[in-house]
């Protein structure tokens, strides 16, 4: 018998959306569609979107025109905390730890979406649901720091709190900004795996920035590039060629001065 392969529902759809900021144009109308489970690769030059895209996609800036659903839901319809934790979590490049709390608080703030004001509140005090920390922290290999404070850690560390505290959040899709920039090279693989392991075990959608070429064609499935704010491609990550990059990262002057010549 023929296997059917099974095509996801998609877990984001945009359309012709736009971002400026004054005149600086961060995202050109742009639509795409990314499916529940599929693992993403976002590159492309400094500055060519890919924050402002991330941003748009966890509903937290507005697109100045344009659709935005998330899992079938337009996202000015999504209301924040317990419906928006649920679906998407973000892990930012400056990672958002409070710096001054034990490792433990800053997991379980992974938590806050789902629980009510009082036990927020509480888990300052006392954390709350202790074992999920302690089953996160176990999982990224890094349970023996789960009192300490969390500014002693290393960055590399510190991106792996992150990562527990996604685990804890355990939301349908994960968007990660640039997660292993901090890292050398052997810890940053080591991250990554985690990440991309995570989100399968689990069948998240997982969509990260990332600078290293080499990763994003290692362990994602797909890639997309941007370049000034449009979809340089978009394609399965074995059909990139090294061809398409060196052009996705050529500085504009080289661009221009081949045009001329
Ligand atoms: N809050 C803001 N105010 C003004 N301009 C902004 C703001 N955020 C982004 N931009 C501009 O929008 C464009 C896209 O920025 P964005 O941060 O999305 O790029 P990026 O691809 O994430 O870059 P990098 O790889 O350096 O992180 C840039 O020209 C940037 O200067
Ligand atoms: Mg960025």
């Amino acid at each position: 018998m023929r296997k059917v392969k099974t095509i996801s529902n998609p877990m984001f759809e945009i359309k012709n959306v736009s971002k400026s900021y004054g005149g600086n144009i961060a995202l050109s109308p742009l639509s795409l569609t990314v499916r529940k489970g599929e693992t993403v690769a976002l590159v492309g030059p400094s500055g060519s979107g890919k924050t402002t895209l991330l941003n748009i996609l966890a509903n937290m800036i507005k697109p100045d025109s344009g659709e935005v659903i998330i899992d079938g839901i337009p996202a000015g319809k999504l209301r924040p905390g317990r419906e928006m934790s649920g679906k998407v979590g973000i892990i930012h490049q400056q990672l958002d730890l409070v710096d001054q709390l034990p490792v433990i608080h800053n997991v379980l703030a992974g938590r806050l979406g789902q629980w009510s004001l009082f036990r927020s509140l509480l888990s300052l005090i006392i954390p709350q649901d202790k074992e999920l920390a302690v089953n996160a922290l176990e999982r990224v290999g890094l349970l023996e720091k789960i009192y300490s404070r969390t500014s002693h850690l290393s960055g590399g560390e510190q991106q792996r709190v992150a990562l527990a505290r996604i685990l804890v959040q355990r939301p349908q899709a994960i968007l990660a900004d640039e997660p292993v920039s901090a890292l050398d090279p052997a810890r940053a693989e080591d991250l990554l795996q985690l990440l991309v392991g995570f989100a399968r075990e689990e069948q998240q959608t997982l969509i990260a920035s990332l600078h290293s070429v080499e990763y994003a064609t290692r362990y994602f499935s797909r890639i997309i590039a941007l370049r000034e704010g449009k979809i340089y491609f978009d394609r399965p990550a074995v059909e990139v060629k090294d061809s398409d990059l060196a052009q996705l990262y050529e500085l504009k002057e080289d661009a221009n001065a081949k045009a001329v010549s």
